[in-house]
């Protein structure tokens, strides 16, 4: 189920655009985790002031506000994705902000619900399904797609072009890197019968409702799109329509370790997990790789010719500012983490994003250094039994997503005021949601 939720005080909207730039280091800051806000705009903005500090002063470090207990050095995440047995995966969809009654209504009303099925499922039925999915993304299919890849990229940066010649300016967020995962996934996965923008706008609204902060009104608003999308999913699996080779064909055939096949709630749990992993969070990569690369001095030019360097610089964006910011566990019982002891049912935030910037792992974490010696060993994907299906898929559309845009468009730069730009800043999702740039 994905309804239990974390006790989170006062709701906020989901992009941190405005709002206090108090951070950790400011004058007479006395006590700066006690300010620490997860979902606050100082630490959407920057977080990583806070990060050092929680690795510094407070590895496992207990955040009175979400009660989550925030764990931020590299060997305790590690340690926490390889021992599934005491850290259970639970938790990894809970509603990050309670869900309240009229919001549950409508999730209920429409039969939602999503049983363990893959990143929520600590049982035995996990590794089945699991290999249903890499099925389509082992790094046969991933070498094949990566022609798809490019032809969805080159059609939509031609248009992005286009905007660039007629008004001089253009947003590569929403023009280009928010679609190309979605149509890319919808090729894979054989999904047919939609439109990308409508899976987008329901991928990006379970995120925010799930993962976010909003207010009433905005929840309500998110559960009617996500029942929407839980409609479609439902129908589409009972519709028996899906081809026999297609991602859902395959659900359907599916069977679980005692036999039975895959109930009509699981496969269309899968399918949503699948669905919102698989697009909005490399189309968020692939956002921070674009603006990373425009805003340091001669990059662009670089990543355009230079063999291997995109591929480099995507793993450094993953390291220092992956999309997937935290991962939860809970666990299974009492347990010692990092020196701080931890009840049985202790809900864990595994600060993903803090470990690529250990500096007991990856020297200087503040460089982007592209030809650095440990480059992969970040956990922006996690590690173990649940490591992301999608990590090479996600990686190849990002190198080829960033190429591409530095050879269609070699003179553009970031627009006045792209610095700014509103973020996404949810509890697990982190990206701007803008990459404004302009003619040279
Ligand atoms: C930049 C893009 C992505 C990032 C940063 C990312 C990150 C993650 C993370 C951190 C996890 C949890 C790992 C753990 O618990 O150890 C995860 C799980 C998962 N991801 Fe991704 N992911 C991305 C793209 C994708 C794509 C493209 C797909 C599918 C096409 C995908 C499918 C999944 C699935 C199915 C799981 C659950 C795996 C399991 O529980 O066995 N992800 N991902």
């Amino acid at each position: 189920m994905l309804f239990p939720a974390l006790d989170v005080p006062a709701p906020r909207s989901a992009a941190a655009g405005t709002g206090p730039t108090a951070g950790p280091n400011s004058p007479g800051t006395r006590d700066p985790l006690g300010l620490l806000d997860l979902f606050g705009a100082p630490f959407v903005r920057d977080p990583y002031p806070w990060l050092d500090l929680l690795r510094s002063e407070s590895p496992v470090h207990h955040d009175p506000v979400t009660g989550l207990w925030l764990v931020s050095r590299h060997e305790d995440v590690r340690h926490v994705l390889l021992d599934p047995e005491v850290f259970l995966p639970d938790n990894a969809q809970n509603a990050a902000t309670p869900l309240p009654v009229p919001v549950l209504r409508v999730l209920v009303r429409a039969g939602f619900t999503l049983p363990p099925a893959l990143a929520n499922n600590g049982t035995a039925s996990h590794s089945g399904l699991r290999r249903v999915v890499t099925r389509f993304f082992n790094a046969r299919c991933v070498a094949a797609a990566v022609p798809v890849i490019e032809r969805i990229a080159d059609e939509l940066l031609d248009a992005a072009r286009s905007q660039l010649d007629s008004t001089g300016k253009s947003d590569l967020f929403t023009s280009f890197a928010q679609v190309l995962p979605s149509r890319v996934l919808m090729e894979l996965l054989g999904i047919r019968g939609i439109d990308p923008a409508t899976l987008i706008r329901w991928s990006d609204a379970a995120l925010e409702l799930f993962w976010g902060r909003p207010a009433l009104e905005r929840q309500l608003e998110l559960a009617e799109l996500v029942v929407d999308f839980h409609r479609w999913l439902t129908e589409t699996v009972n519709g028996g329509t899906a081809p026999a080779d297609s991602f859902i064909g395959e659900l359907t055939r599916h069977r679980l370790p005692d036999g039975s096949p895959l109930d009509v709630a699981t496969a269309v749990g899968t399918c949503f997990f699948v669905f919102v992993a698989g697009q909005s969070t490399t189309g968020q990569l692939i956002a921070t790789a674009l603006r990373r690369a425009l805003a340091e001095t001669g990059m662009w030019q670089r990543v355009a010719c230079e063999a291997g360097l995109a591929e480099a610089w995507v793993q450094e964006v993953l390291r220092r500012e992956p999309p997937v910011t935290t991962w939860r566990r809970v666990t299974a019982r009492a347990t010692a983490l990092g020196g701080t002891r931890l009840p049985e049912g202790a809900q864990l935030l595994l600060m993903l994003m803090g470990s690529g910037s250990d500096p007991e792992v990856f020297p200087q974490p503040e460089r982007m250094c592209p030809h650095r010696e440990n480059i992969r060993h970040h956990l922006a994907f996690g590690a173990g039994r649940h490591r992301c299906p999608g990590a090479s898929l996600a990686h190849t559309e990002a190198v080829v997503a960033l190429r591409a845009a530095a050879r269609h468009l070699p003179r553009i730069q970031p627009a006045a005021g792209a610095a700014d730009a509103p973020m996404l800043g949810l509890l697990s999702f982190r990206a701007p949601l803008r990459v404004a740039v302009e003619q040279r």
